[in-house]
């Protein structure tokens, strides 16, 4: 029964934060400030000369290069827009086509979708449920030109696969790492293997630089020579050495685009300052959520309808969002069974996430209604996450574990 008491207090158009009713909430983010965290951005209030474009833009690239390892980075505006970036780059036209993970937030295929080429969805490998290399391979035909994968929920892709897939049939590769900032394998970062690496910094995200905000990373330096230009409408720093700064005018009006359309994806100086503070913490804040996961993935091994992902050696999977899959066939029922005790007598506001995106009308309509993910297909209507922060209490994450179990008692009857 759901819960008829639900009023959302605070919270996002995404229907995340506080609802009164629930024991357990979904929170609309994952943490709060610290104090050093705030007079970051106080102090570019109070104390910057630019407020976009400046200095604590160059600071925090040079940051978020140092901890990632990438050669390129650019901060932008949010993740949709570096992935816009990143599709502009591969200079896809209509008739190319770019394989696209199915199971996947919507904002991993409006940027190449709206460039016109044709989206061919990708399926999730059964036990990481990120995509397959195998699946991806197989879809690659004569039209093919750009590999699009997802480090969903935090869990890397097998990236080394994917690279050599892609270097055999030559393609490029866009990783979206918006869920797994600081995320790895056998120690390189994602968002440091294929051509381009898209990160968010969302106000739900692990950390976030004022709700909105994103860096690209670019691996070549033709295309990183693009990237000022064309994130902020054709406009760049002269080139040092120009004796007469003002020819031929005030913003750099003749460096070549390489006939790509600019836009403005700019992000402010005072999230940038903040970025920089947050990237000293990101680890540590990881750390928090890979130990949230071990105690639950310990406490519900004990469950055998319930099964989460499995993480092969050397991942570093930052568990973004604690997704579970229940198998409830043996006594008749189904996850909306389930979720229907933690959101009722439970008071566990659980959520279900990233619905296959070929089952979307916006996608449909586009002309992306078709698909072959049959391992999305039969595991995806049995998934479904718990609420999810950063330092969630020990009782707070045993209740969950009660409750689940406390549910298929009761679905069994
Ligand atoms: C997988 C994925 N890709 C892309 C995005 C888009 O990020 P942003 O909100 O920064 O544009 C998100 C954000 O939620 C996401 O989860």
């Amino acid at each position: 029964m759901a819960n008829p008491t639900q009023t959302t207090k605070t919270g996002d158009a995404s229907g995340r934060g506080s609802v009164s009713g629930y024991k357990v909430n979904f929170p609309a983010r994952m943490r709060v400030y610290s104090e050093a965290e705030i007079n970051a951005v106080v102090n570019v209030m109070r104390n910057a000369e630019a407020q976009t474009q400046g200095e604590y833009l160059r600071q925090f690239e040079t940051d978020f290069k140092a901890y990632t390892g990438a050669r390129h980075a650019f901060a932008v505006d949010n993740c949709t827009n570096a992935l816009r970036l990143a599709a502009t780059l591969c200079r896809l036209a209509p008739g190319d086509e770019v394989l696209i993970p199915a199971y996947t937030f919507c904002a991993t295929a409006i940027p190449f979708g709206s460039t016109g080429a044709r989206i061919v969805w990708t399926d999730i490998t059964p036990d990481t449920w990120v995509a397959d290399p195998h699946d991806i391979e197989k879809k690659i035909t004569a039209r093919t030109t750009t590999i699009v994968v997802v480090h969903l929920l935090g869990m890397p892709v097998d990236m080394p696969a994917i690279m050599e897939i892609a270097r055999r049939h030559n393609l490029r590769v866009v990783e979206d790492c918006a869920q797994a900032p600081g995320a790895s394998l056998n120690g390189q970062k994602v968002g440091t293997f294929g051509d381009y690496g898209c990160f968010s910094f969302h106000g739900a995200k692990n950390i976030t630089t004022l709700g909105e905000g994103g860096v690209l990373t670019v691996r070549s330096d033709e295309d990183a020579a693009l990237v000022p230009g064309l994130r902020h409408n054709g406009v760049r720093g002269f080139p040092a050495g120009r004796e007469r700064y003002w020819v031929p005018a005030m913003s750099n009006v003749d460096m070549d685009l390489d006939s790509l359309w600019p836009n403005n994806f700019s992000i402010g100086e005072a999230q940038c300052a903040l970025g920089s503070q947050l990237l000293k913490v990101l680890d540590e804040l990881n750390d928090v959520t890979i130990a949230q996961a071990a105690r639950l993935r310990a406490a519900l091994a004990e469950i055998p309808e319930l099964t989460v992902a499995r993480i092969p050696d050397g991942y570093r999977h930052i568990f973004h969002q604690f997704v579970m899959h229940f198998d409830g066939s043996a006594f008749g029922k189904n996850r909306n069974d389930l979720l229907d005790f933690l959101t009722g007598e439970a008071g566990v506001r659980a959520i279900v996430q990233y619905h296959p995106l070929y089952r979307y009308p916006l996608f449909q309509k586009l002309g992306a209604a078709e698909q072959d993910c049959p391992i999305l297909e039969g595991w995806w209507d049995n998934s479904f996450s718990f609420p999810w922060w950063i330092g969630m209490p020990d009782e707070t994450l045993d209740y969950l574990v009660d409750s689940v179990k406390a549910g298929i008692a009761s679905l069994k009857g």
